[in-house]
């Protein structure tokens, strides 16, 4: 028997919070009567938020992929447009999601899995988990920029927090730099909207570390399964 925000948070649905904010608001069901805040719930218990029946997996076994997602595909697990996705890749029939977002055309580190909790506590900021990007951009960045996007910029009326950022090359004559930029939050486009902010253009992006996990075995469309000492370890991260 769990909690039900628990469980909704642990199926991936939501936050812990968000979670609260459903059952605070009636709008989760068990078994067709409305939950209330640390109702208790049966794995073979029917959940439905907003009418809708929540895949109640608890007793499934946990899926754990590691991506090197390529050009072209989307970070969703179904595209309203039609459009490959990131979980079309993996041949596994169970229902997987991918942990935060890389747009359609960053290539690079992503996590796969049907774990909602270890999902909630790597995609929460106050985790600072490293997402380390390397940036192909237009332009030959100057030391004050480099400054300004360590100290935080403005984008979408917000302050980013601290970033790690490095110039690891520049090539006068194509007029563009590699940078290579650690954050600990996942905003929309944030690492392009950094950049933008002080005038440079990303022509290619890559995640080329996401907490200690890299993609240099696999090619890029290729993934395997973590390991447990992996799994472990991420669940040791943060708080
Ligand atoms: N920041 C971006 O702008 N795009 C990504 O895909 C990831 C981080």
């Amino acid at each position: 028997m769990e909690r039900i925000q628990k469980v909704i948070s642990n199926l991936g649905y939501a936050s812990r919070r968000h979670a609260e904010e459903l059952i605070k608001d009636g709008r989760v069901l068990i078994n067709d009567k409305v939950a209330i805040l640390g109702s208790k719930v049966k794995s073979d218990d029917v959940i439905k938020i907003d009418g809708k029946v929540l895949e109640n997996n608890q007793n499934n076994e946990k899926v754990y992929y590691l991506l090197n997602k390529p050009r072209g595909v989307v970070t969703t697990a179904k595209d309203p447009e039609g459009r490959k996705t990131v979980v079309d890749i993996i041949d596994d029939p169970r229902r997987i999601y991918p942990v935060g977002r890389l747009d359609y055309d960053t290539t690079g580190v992503l996590l796969l899995t049907n774990d909602g909790e270890l999902t909630n506590k790597l995609t929460h900021p106050k985790n600072n988990i490293d997402k380390v990007y390397l940036a192909k951009i237009k332009g030959v960045i100057t030391g004050s920029d480099i400054f300004k996007l360590k100290n935080g910029v403005i984008i979408d009326s917000k302050m980013t927090s601290a970033s790690r950022v490095k110039l690891k090359s520049y090539n006068k004559k194509n007029n563009t730099s590699l940078v290579e930029i650690t954050i600990h939050e996942g905003r929309n486009h944030q690492v392009k909207k950094m950049f933008q902010v002080l005038g440079y253009d990303v022509i290619k992006l890559s995640r080329i570390r996401f907490a200690f996990l890299d993609v240099k075995d696999l090619k890029s469309g290729e993934y395997r399964t973590l390991t447990v000492k992996e799994i472990k370890k991420l669940y040791s991260l943060g708080e």
